[in-house]
Formats: C-alpha cells, sequence, structure tokens
C-alpha cells in the first residue's frame, strides 16, 4: 500500500511517499529565502510558490521511490489547519490527481501529522501518550487517546513558543525564521544571566503564556547591559524551563509512561535533553522525531495517512475544502 503524502500548509512545499516498507522518499523545498525579505511568510507568495514547486516535487519524489503514478494508492494531503491559499494548493493537487487516478484521498491535520513523526522512527511510541506540540504557530499539551481521539490538557494564552522564538530572534537582529539561529547563539552565552520570567508556572493549570518573555526581552535589549548571546541564552532557558514545569504537570496529572514531542521547536537540542532528562527522573519513555521531521515535511503526513488508510478511513466526498482553522481536538468529527 503505497500512501503519497503532501503538505503545503505554510512555507514548505513538501511531497513523500509512505508504504509497507516504511518511508519511500522525502522530498522538501523550503520558501524561507523567498520570505525572508518580508520578516515573515507572505501567504499570498507561499501560495504561488508551492504551485510552481509542487509537481517537480511530485516526480522527484517518484522517481527516488522508484515508483510510477500507477502504484499510489492513496493520497494524503494537509487539509489545514494553515494559510489558506497555501493548504488550496496541496488540496487542488491531491483532489487532482486521485480523481485522475481512481484513487481515495485522505484530508490530514497538520498539528496530528506532527505528533505522529514519531511513528517515523523505528521504536514508535504507544497510545495512550501525552503529546507536547510545539511550532511556531501552536504550543499544546494534548491526551492522545487513540489516532484521532485527543483532548487539550493546555495551550497557550497568546504567542506560540516558536512564535516566541522568532520574535526573540527578531529584537536581537537575527533574520527570520530565528528559532534555530538563536539557539545557535544562545550556545555562546550565559543562560543564568539574566532571570527571565517563566510564565504561569506559579498558577495552577496546564496553559502557558509567552508574549510577556517577548516583553521581558525587550527591555534587556534596551538596557544593553547584556551581550545578546547572553539574552539568547537566558531567553531559551526560561522558554524551556517553562514547557518542562508544565510537561511535568501534565506526567502528574494523566500518568502517562510516554511522552511525545513534535513540531518545529522539537529540534531544540536544549529543550530535547532538558525533556529526556525529566523523562529519566520520571521513569517514562520520550520519543522525539529526527531532526527533519520536526519541522514542516510531508513524511509525517504520508504516515498519518497509512495509519487512517489501514483503518478505512478517508474522504467520502471529492468536494473537502481545506480548513484554515481547525481545533485538533475536532479531528475525529
Ligand atoms: O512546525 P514548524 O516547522 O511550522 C509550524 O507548523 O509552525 O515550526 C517552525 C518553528 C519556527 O518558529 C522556528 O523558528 C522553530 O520552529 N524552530 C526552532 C528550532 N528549529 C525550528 N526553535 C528553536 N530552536 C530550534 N532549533
Ligand atoms: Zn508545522
Amino acid at each position: 500500500m503505497n500512501v503519497l503524502g503532501i503538505e503545503t500548509s505554510c512555507d514548505e512545499t513538501a511531497v513523500a511517499i509512505y508504504n509497507d516498507s516504511g518511508l519511500c522518499c522525502n522530498e522538501v523545498y523550503s520558501q524561507i529565502d523567498l520570505h525572508q525579505a518580508y520578516g515573515g511568510v507572505v501567504p499570498e507568495l507561499a501560495a504561488r510558490d508551492h504551485l510552481l514547486k509542487i509537481l517537480p516535487l511530485l516526480d522527484l519524489a517518484l522517481k527516488n521511490a522508484g515508483l510510477q503514478q500507477s502504484d499510489i494508492d492513496f493520497i494524503a494531503y494537509t487539509k489545514g489547519p494553515g494559510l489558506m491559499a497555501a493548504l488550496m494548493v496541496g488540496v487542488s493537487v491531491a483532489k487532482a490527481l486521485a480523481y485522475a487516478l481512481n484513487v481515495p484521498t485522505i484530508g490530514v491535520h497538520h498539528l496530528e501529522a506532527h505528533l505522529m513523526a514519531a511513528m517515523l522512527e523505528n521504536a514508535k511510541p504507544q497510545f495512550p501518550f501525552l503529546g507536547l506540540l510545539v511550532s511556531g504557530g501552536h504550543t499544546l499539551l494534548i491526551e492522545a487517546k487513540a489516532l484521532g481521539e485527543y483532548s487539550l490538557l493546555g495551550e497557550t494564552l497568546d504567542d506560540a513558543i516558536g512564535e516566541a522564538f522568532d520574535k526573540t530572534a527578531k529584537l536581537l537582529g537575527l533574520p527570520y525564521p530565528g528559532g534555530p539561529l538563536l539557539a545557535k547563539l544562545a550556545e555562546e552565552g550565559d543562560p543564568s544571566r539574566i532571570l527571565f520570567p517563566r510564565p504561569m508556572t506559579n498558577r495552577p493549570g496546564l496553559d502557558m503564556s509567552f508574549s510577556g518573555l517577548k516583553t521581558a526581552v525587550l527591555t534587556a535589549t534596551q538596557t544593553q547591559a547584556y551581550t545578546a548571546a547572553d539574552i539568547a541564552a537566558s531567553f531559551q532557558a526560561a522558554a524551556i524551563d517553562t514547557l518542562k514545569i508544565k510537561t511535568q504537570r501534565a506526567l502528574k496529572q494523566t500518568q502517562y509512561k510516554s511522552l511525545v514531542v513534535a513540531g518545529g521547536v522539537s529540534a531544540n537540542l536544549k529543550l530535547r535533553s532538558a525533556l529526556t532528562h525529566l523523562a529519566k527522573k520520571n521513569n517514562i519513555n520520550v520519543y522525539f522525531p529526527k531532526h527533519e521531521f520536526c519541522t514542516d515535511n510531508a513524511a509525517m503526513v504520508a504516515v498519518t495517512g497509512y495509519m487512517r488508510a489501514q483503518r478505512g478511513d478517508y474522504d467520502k466526498d471529492i468536494m473537502i475544502l481545506p480548513k484554515a482553522r481547525w481545533p485538533l481536538i475536532t479531528v475525529a468529527t
């Protein structure tokens, strides 16, 4: 069973194929250079570029997998959430190709796909597990009971963690998307130089907030008393500490024995080591996607599609439209 995966929700055009032997190819084209001049993603430019890149990427994916279009059994595509104009490209290509090949399509939730990226590894997590989703647009703690069955334990009330990394990086003069560059700069700084707040950790509950951290960083930059590297390191320490405290609380509440970390920020090495340490302390297993599967990719869409196809869970209507907003907890409905 060959499942084609297509991802176009934001600024990566991606195509991958997953089958009974695992991942056969994984092609990603990042639009970072296109958007850098604007300091963020321009939706209309993103959509036009997806349109230019998606068919050549599809050909490349098939070539690298040694497969023909006629070998495709299912087409999984990111249905949402994301930028509407960008999503439309992936949905249209998926639908048109599926119509031509007479195969079913599977509309995949982008955040479920991020969580399922952990299934691309040999050691796969078993349901139920605690999910910590840390990306540029979302920060969620989720109870994952089964495929498609999620309940929300906590989320950010304002900025997403990736957004906080990117905004802090911008304040320090780093180009978009600054998250990985900020992490690099932090390596040269002292994480204990400035005690930034650990927002909402002194209150009960699992919700989070990261917009105040950005203001604290702004104040620190204005004093001119600290190096950019010290600010970066101290910010990173505060952000990671906050995630660690909330994750510890969620583990205690759920008593789950597995933690799955996913989304772009799960590529952060300091976060990975903090959560590995937390897992050891709690005597639980922690799962991270491989580095290339943390940020947006189609391998995670293809594997989610594969798991859904196995239970006969595919689109029953060719007229399905993308959803720019789509809470993960409603994915089954
Ligand atoms: O999951 P993703 O590719 O896109 C969304 O679905 O949002 O996440 C992108 C986010 C960006 O904010 C980027 O700066 C952040 O992930 N990111 C990182 C690192 N790598 C990517 N943040 C901190 N440290 C990293 N190493
Ligand atoms: Zn994403």
